[in-house]
């Protein structure tokens, strides 16, 4: 079995509903249930043995060391996360709380837990880091694609953050020799990423016929990658990545984010024509702070390492993503009404389950 944290996260939920029908052994997934959780992502494994849903954070050590010695996993996948660049550039506190110290945490019970096992079982066990490219810093429309040995340049209090916590995993392999890999990965987009961050806001927003706000000048370029891509990437690095490595995962697919917005605004007045056309709904608003400017990742280290390549195409991945939303929106309306937090007040308190 595996521990995964923030599984109940956009990437975490995907990676959990992957594993098990891909892998198919067990998972105890630990998640906080921020307002980014949402454990009704996981709704269809609610009869599934093989999921144990623990409601927790990272940062308890004894609640981390208690599921470690009796579920006894081969493998911990550390998403849990506080994750959007807005909100950290709001309260940069929380940020450093869960990102740095809650990853120190989990590491510390995950380096006890690791130097008790049999030898043999030490050997196999992983912690799987999972980070973004957006340690990396900000590119200039001419340079070459983040790799793995580009500098680390971190902007916004998340990317800070993020990059605190991959030199502290990187700390614990080469110290106490913790099998460790950390994956950077470039934006992610498909089902239940929440509302918030650009692809999701503005399908939400075209629907119900709100703005759709668009930072600065709209040329700031993302590299897209379907979180299906990004799950099975996890999946390789965790099973064949070599220890104290770091792989870049990328779509390679670069885009504009009001070639994003504009392709969003064409799926729609196909699949929903209601409020065609949508691009009438574009805004351009002040820009984010410190915004960066271009994200590219060279994957070509997992590519010819461990033999992955990303399957989706961005306009294909894009499409199934509107089309998800579209067939969802009594997900979309549990979350953008906040009714999905009312639930897990009332199902779980303040309590951590297990
Ligand atoms: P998310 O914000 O959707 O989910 C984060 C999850 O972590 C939530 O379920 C939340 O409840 C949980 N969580 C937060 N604090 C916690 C704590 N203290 N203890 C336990 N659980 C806690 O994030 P995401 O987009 O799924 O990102 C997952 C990981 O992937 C992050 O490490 C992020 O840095 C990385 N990443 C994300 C992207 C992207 O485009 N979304 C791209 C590259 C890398
Ligand atoms: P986001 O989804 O927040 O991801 P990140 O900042 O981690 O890359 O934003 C993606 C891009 O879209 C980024 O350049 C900021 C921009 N953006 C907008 O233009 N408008 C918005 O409302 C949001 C949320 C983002």
């Amino acid at each position: 079995m595996i521990l995964v944290t923030g599984g109940a996260g956009f990437i975490g939920s995907n990676f959990v509903l992957d594993w098990l029908a891909v892998e198919g052994t067990p998972i105890v997934n630990l998640d906080k249930l921020t307002y980014a959780g949402n454990i009704r992502n996981l709704a269809s494994l609610e009869s599934d043995a093989r999921h144990l849903f623990v409601r927790g954070d990272i940062g308890d050590g004894e609640l981390v060391a208690r599921l470690l010695n009796e579920h006894r996993p081969r493998a911990i996948v550390h998403f849990a996360t506080e994750s959007h660049v807005d909100r950290s550039i709001h309260g940069p506190a929380e940020f450093v709380e869960t990102n740095v110290v809650g990853t120190l945490g989990l590491l510390e019970a995950a380096r006890a837990y690791w130097a008790r096992m049999p030898a043999a079982e030490r050997e196999g066990f992983r912690f799987l880091h999972v980070s973004t490219d957006e340690v990396y810093g900000s590119l200039e429309a001419t340079d070459p694609a983040f790799s793995e040995t580009t500098p680390y340049a971190p902007n916004s209090p998340y990317a800070a953050s993020k990059a605190a916590s991959d030199h502290l995993v990187r700390a614990y392999h080469h110290t106490y020799g913790l099998p460790t890999v950390t994956t950077n990965c470039s934006n992610n987009y498909g089902p239940f990423q929440f509302p918030e961050k650009l692809i999701p806001l503005v399908i939400v927003n075209a629907l119900a016929g709100k703005p759709l706000p668009i930072y600065g000048d709209g040329r700031n370029v993302r590299d897209w990658l379907y979180v299906n891509d990004h799950c099975e990437a996890i999946r390789i690095a965790l099973a064949r990545g070599t220890p104290g490595e770091t792989y870049n995962i990328g779509g390679s697919a670069e885009r504009a984010n009001v070639d994003v917005v504009t392709s969003i605004c064409a799926i729609l007045d196909e699949l929903h024509r209601e409020g065609a056309p949508h691009k009438n709904l574009i805004e351009y608003v002040t820009d984010r702070p410190g915004h960066d400017r271009r994200y590219a990742i060279d994957a070509t280290k997992i590519t010819r390492e461990l033999g992955w390549s990303p399957k989706e195409r961005f306009e294909t991945g894009l499409r199934s993503t509107v089309a998800w939303y579209l067939d969802h929106m009594d997900w979309v309306q549990s979350v953008t009404s906040g009714e999905y937090r009312q639930w897990v007040a009332m199902n779980y308190g303040t309590r951590s389950v297990a």
